[in-house]
C-alpha cells in the first residue's frame, strides 16, 4: 500500500473509485447510532408539546388548531405539561446513565479524536459558508476529519444545549422546590437552549436526510458504515488515518507471522515416493 498523502480526489481512476466504493469503514459503533434515535425520538415529542405548551393566540407560535388538538389529546393543559416533563425526565435519565457509564471508555476519547478544531477546520468554517452563497467556488477546501468543522461546531451547540435543557428542565418541572430567582434563569435558558438545537437540527437534518451528497452519511446512521469512496471525498483526514491503521496491522500480522517462523520453523515437506 502506498504512503499516505493528501490531495484532490478527483482525479482517482474509476478502477480505484469501484475498489473504495466496496470497501467499508465503521464509523459509528452501535451505542452511538441507538443513543442518536433514541434522542430524535424523544425530541420528536418534547418539541411539538413544548410548542403546544407555550403557545397563545398572543404569541402566535402554532396555530390554534394546533393547539386544541394537543389540549383535546391530552385532556388539558395539565396533562399536556405533565406528558412533557414526564418523557423530559426519561430523555434526562436515559441520555445521563449512556454518558457517565461510558464517560472514560467513549465519551472522553469521541471528543478528544472526533471534536477537537483544528487549522483545517478553522479554515473550513471561513471557506464553506461563502461557497454556500455562491462566492469562492474555485477555493479547495481543506481535508477534514471522520466529522467537517461545520459537524463539530454543531455537537458543540448541542452538548451546551442539552445540557441547559437538563438542567432548566427540572427546575421548571419542580417549581416548588427552588426560589423565585432560580427559576426566572431557568425559564429563558430553557428556551435559549432548545432555539440553538432546533437552529442546529433544521441544517443538521438538511444536510444528513435530503443532501444527495451525504446519503451515505444518512445510511450510516442505521448501519455504522461508510464506503472508503465517501471517506476519501468528504472526510480525506479520517480517510487516510483508517488506511494508516490498516498499514499497521497489516505491519504487525507479518511481524507476528515472521516471529512466529522464527521460534517454531515449519517441518521440511515430505519428499515424494517417501
Ligand atoms: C430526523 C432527524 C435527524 C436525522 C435525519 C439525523 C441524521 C444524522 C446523520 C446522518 C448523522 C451522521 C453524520 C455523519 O456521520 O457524518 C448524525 C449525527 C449526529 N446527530 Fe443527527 N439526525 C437527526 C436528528 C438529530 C437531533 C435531534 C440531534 C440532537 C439534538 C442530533 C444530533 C447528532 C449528533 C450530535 C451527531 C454526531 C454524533 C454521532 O455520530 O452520534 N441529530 N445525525
Amino acid at each position: 500500500m502506498s504512503k499516505p498523502r493528501m490531495g484532490s480526489y478527483k482525479n482517482i481512476s474509476i478502477v480505484e473509485r469501484r475498489r473504495l466504493r466496496e470497501k467499508k469503514y465503521k464509523k459509528h459503533n452501535l451505542a452511538n447510532i441507538l443513543t442518536h434515535w433514541f434522542n430524535v425520538g424523544m425530541w420528536a415529542l418534547l418539541l411539538p408539546t413544548g410548542i403546544a405548551i407555550i403557545s397563545s393566540p398572543r404569541l402566535g407560535l402554532s396555530p390554534v388548531w394546533m393547539q386544541e388538538l394537543f389540549r383535546n389529546m391530552f385532556g388539558g393543559a395539565a396533562n399536556l405539561i405533565k406528558f412533557h416533563y414526564t418523557i423530559g425526565f426519561l430523555w434526562i435519565f436515559v441520555l445521563l446513565f449512556n454518558v457517565l457509564l461510558g464517560f472514560r471508555k467513549y465519551f472522553v476519547p469521541f471528543a478528544i479524536s472526533r471534536m477537537l478544531l483544528d487549522k483545517d477546520d478553522i479554515q473550513w468554517l471561513k471557506t464553506k459558508p461563502l461557497q454556500m452563497l455562491g462566492l469562492m467556488k474555485d477555493k479547495t477546501l481543506p481535508p477534514q476529519d471522520a466529522y467537517n468543522a461545520g459537524q463539530k461546531l454543531y455537537m458543540y451547540v448541542v452538548i451546551l444545549g442539552t445540557l441547559g435543557i437538563m438542567v432548566s428542565g427540572p427546575v421548571m418541572a419542580l417549581k416548588t422546590l427552588f426560589p423565585p430567582i432560580v427559576k426566572q434563569i431557568a425559564q429563558p435558558l430553557h428556551w435559549v437552549s432548545v432555539f440553538a438545537i432546533v437552529a442546529g437540527v433544521i441544517i443538521h437534518v438538511y444536510m444528513g436526510a435530503i443532501f444527495p451528497e451525504e446519503k451515505e452519511a444518512f445510511f450510516s446512521m442505521f448501519g455504522g458504515k461508510v464506503s472508503a469512496w465517501y471517506a476519501r471525498a468528504h472526510h480525506e483526514k479520517w480517510y487516510w488515518e483508517k488506511v494508516q491503521e490498516e498499514m499497521d496491522w497489516e505491519e504487525e500480522v507479518a511481524r507476528e507471522i515472521e516471529s512466529a517462523a522464527g521460534a517454531d520453523p515449519q517441518p521440511a515437506p515430505a519428499k515424494s515416493g517417501d
